[in-house]
């Protein structure tokens, strides 16, 4: 058997970026030799095995057809006969479809390399299209290579839009799909990954709602730039949508409770924070409440930070946040022992306590 290492670990060795797993190819070799050796099959009908020692993962070369509609639909082919140009034929760009052997030799088939220096994501055969995925990942790759200065080759934006027009992105799971763009969101460029899915026709499908919403593009960049979190460039995204269309972008990608949450709260509260220093003090802490900044403080900073990220290109500084914050510091100090001392307790208390709460924002509005 010849073992291979095989797709991002050669590709970003080559753009001298750190290598975080690796995964290997072993051609000429069965299922039963693969045991033999102390491998661990990774599940019943999948050809993948993880190394006793290293934990590493090792696929018998394969080849795929397709038996059916979407993810599930796939039957896998592994034989000791398949070659390495036949499992590397049916990989998704050129740049992931090298492979290195235990000698360091680089074999390229499919001219990776050569896209790789002219910074092009190239599907290597027609068998992309097996994978409807695929649209996400390149997507995703030209985010994240786009400091690089890659692009989307003209005939892969051709054959990403078929499968965009195709309708089989439909098929794709809530929870493929959201992993790739909870990658696409954590890259240094986010912006991109959705520009290229409007480029290809796959934005209308996955996520209509975001087609004439391009200032949300700006604010997430700015996102980006700040190291903000997952749930922070989610809702920098979805900003400036109705409420609905911010629920069923949710519901359709599962997204995590945090990333929908804060991009509700966005919705209902954003404009309101924008015009925080302006608000009354009963609004003020009616916002602090909603929030619950009491128990939640966190969500309620991150709120304000998708709300800054909207300001930011316009440089003129976001006062507004150091006045939110502020005004929750100021509510939070406010002691319920004096009020339990006096023999206030449930709703009682609950009104007493709003209403010192209420009397500090008045004072630190008046400040
Ligand atoms: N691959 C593919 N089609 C997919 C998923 C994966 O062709 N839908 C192939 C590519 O050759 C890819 C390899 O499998 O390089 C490993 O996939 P994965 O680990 O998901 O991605 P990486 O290329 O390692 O990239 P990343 O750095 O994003 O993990």
């Amino acid at each position: 058997m010849q073992i291979y290492k095989v797709g991002g670990a050669v590709r970003d060795r080559l753009l001298g970026r750190p290598v975080s797993d690796i995964d290997w190819l072993v051609v000429g070799a069965t299922v039963e030799q693969m045991q033999a050796q102390g491998f661990r099959p990774v599940g019943a009908d999948f050809p993948v095995f993880i190394h006793p020692k290293t934990g590493e993962e090792y696929a018998l070369a394969r080849t795929e057809r397709k038996s059916g509609r979407g993810y599930g639909g796939f039957t896998f082919h592994a034989s000791p006969e398949v070659t390495l140009e036949e499992d590397l034929i049916r990989r998704d760009l050129t740049i992931n479809a090298m492979a290195e052997d235990e000698q360091g030799t680089l074999y390229d088939p499919y001219h990776g390399k050569q896209d790789l220096d002219a910074r092009i994501l190239r599907h290597v055969s027609p068998a992309f299209a097996e994978d409807p995925l695929r649209v996400l990942r390149v997507a995703r790759f030209a985010a994240r290579y786009a400091p690089l200065g890659f692009r989307v080759a003209d005939d892969t934006l051709k054959l990403m839009r078929q499968i965009a027009e195709s309708g089989e992105l439909q098929a794709l799971t809530a929870e493929r799909s959201w992993k790739e763009i909870e990658r696409a969101l954590l890259e240094s460029e986010p912006q991109v990954f959705i520009q290229v899915l409007h480029s290809c026709g796959a934005l209308q499908e996955l996520m209509p709602e975001l087609m004439h919403n391009s200032d949300s593009l700006i604010t997430l960049h700015q996102a980006a730039q700040h190291q903000q979190s997952l749930a922070v460039r989610w809702a920098c995204l979805l900003r400036g949508l109705a409420s609905a269309a911010i629920k069923a972008i949710n519901q359709r990608f599962k997204a995590p409770r945090e990333c929908q949450e804060l991009a509700v709260l966005i919705g209902e509260w954003a404009d309101r924070a924008d015009q925080a220093l302006e608000l009354a003090p009963a609004e003020l802490l009616e916002m602090l409440q909603k929030f619950d900044v009491y128990r939640r403080p966190q969500r309620f900073e991150e709120f304000i930070e998708t709300c800054r990220m909207g300001a930011l290109p316009e440089d003129q500084g976001y006062p507004q946040a150091e006045y939110l914050r502020g005004a929750a510091t100021t509510a939070r100090a406010v002691d319920v022992k004096p009020l339990m001392d006096s023999g206030l307790s449930g709703q009682a208390l609950g009104e007493a306590l709003k209403a010192e709460r209420l009397k500090a924002l008045m004072a630190y509005r008046n400040r």
